[in-house]
């Protein structure tokens, strides 16, 4: 970069983005992916051509529908959105975070959310000018901390709380009771994001007509729709429509709407993927377990998990374990050279010392990670 744009950007790019590292999404080549929480599971063939034919007859010389009107009536029935509440559609849950940040930005304002947690809830906080307050969960169990989070959202008064549940990056649900608590003690928004919520059996959305400052954010994503970004906000009227306001017009486009209405007809074969994902992932989490108590690795490391692993619950589609301490980057890249993506999340927050992320895939690509696995430790 040459100098004049180095002072230019110095002047005119703000601190707090200077400061932002982009989102980091790593090269895959061949390797398995199992590091973002997708779907394994394609669609069978006659299904994909059904959309393609659906495909064919899409406008593109138009513009989208800026409401989506059918797409949210189907989404309402389908995802069981309360009739007198209303739907916002987002290019995927993030723009969502995004226009909730937006719109309440101000000086002074702060968003809250217990951390470890999904990191853009932070970045976005960065980018749209407010302070982010991240409150520690429980070391042991990754639970909420109460009397932590109670006095942070006293003390603080944050305009927005950000839960994630199922959690992301731990996989746990969170207390429904100290959810609802921490939704009556809140001066501002909660939100509580349930992108997970198709392998939780759990969800506050029945709770919306209690509260008046809760909204709930759901996403397609892990369901098999990722490459479609498919967010979807559920509140009332009068919340969503103030946020509206800040919704470019055309925010989905008429390929995403036809495609996730079409997806949305056969949300069955969607159900059944979920299904299958979560026999996957207690398959997974009993081999881990396995492998936990068996695994040699770490004699030399004073700190526990003296022998072992130590895998976390989940009620999500993927799973938290943590390496003996000091193994969890060796332990990573030998997973990824032998042909298996997963996440480290070593380094992310004290919390996660020494922890990585694996996403529930079909047998095959688990059985290939935990191979991988026993051979790194
Ligand atoms: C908790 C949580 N919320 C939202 C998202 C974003 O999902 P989307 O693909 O809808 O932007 C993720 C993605 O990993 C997530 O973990």
């Amino acid at each position: 970069m040459n100098a004049k744009s180095t002072q230019l950007i110095a002047q005119w790019i703000r601190p707090q983005v200077r400061a932002l590292s982009a989102y980091h999404v790593p090269e895959v080549g061949n390797l398995i992916k199992l590091d973002a929480m997708e779907n394994p599971y394609t669609w069978p063939t006659p299904l994909v051509d059904a959309w393609l034919e659906v495909l064919r007859n899409v406008s593109l010389n138009r513009y989208p529908d800026p409401q989506a009107r059918d797409l949210k009536a189907r989404l309402r029935t389908t995802l069981q959105i309360p009739q007198d509440m209303d739907i916002m559609l987002g290019n995927g849950s993030d723009e969502l975070i995004q226009i909730i940040a937006m719109a309440v930005a101000a000086p002074g304002r702060v968003v809250l959310s217990p951390e470890p947690s999904f990191s853009m809830y932070r970045m976005i906080s960065a980018f749209a000018g407010l302070e982010f307050v991240g409150v520690p969960l429980n070391a042991n169990d990754y639970s909420l901390d109460m009397p932590a989070m109670r006095e942070a959202i006293i003390q603080r008064r944050p305009a927005v709380v950000f839960l994630s549940h199922p959690n992301n990056p731990t996989g746990n649900l969170f207390d429904e009771q100290q959810v609802c608590e921490l939704i009556e003690i809140s001066p501002g928004l909660v939100v509580v994001d349930e992108a997970y919520n198709a392998f939780a059996d759990s969800t506050v959305m029945p709770r919306l007509a209690q509260y008046d400052n809760l909204l709930v954010l759901r996403t397609l994503s892990k369901m098999g729709l990722a490459g479609l970004r498919m967010g979807v906000l559920a509140g009332s009227p009068a919340w969503l429509n103030e946020l509206d306001k800040i919704r470019l017009p055309y925010n989905i486009s008429v390929l995403t709407q036809a495609s996730a209405e079409f997806a949305l007809r056969h949300y069955d074969v969607l159900e059944a993927q979920a299904a299958k994902l979560r026999d996957n992932r207690e398959q997974l989490l009993a081999a881990l377990r396995v492998l936990g108590t068996m695994s040699k690795c770490g004699g030399d490391v004073q700190e526990p998990p003296l022998n072992g692993i130590t895998v976390y619950p989940s009620r999500a589609n993927f799973i938290l374990f943590r390496v003996p301490a000091g193994h969890a980057r060796r332990i990573f890249e030998s997973i990824k050279a032998q042909g298996v993506l997963i996440k480290s999340m070593h380094g992310a927050s004290a919390l996660l010392a020494d922890c990585l992320r694996v996403t529930v895939g079909t047998p095959e690509e688990n059985q290939a990670f935990l191979k991988a696995l026993e051979h790194a430790l």
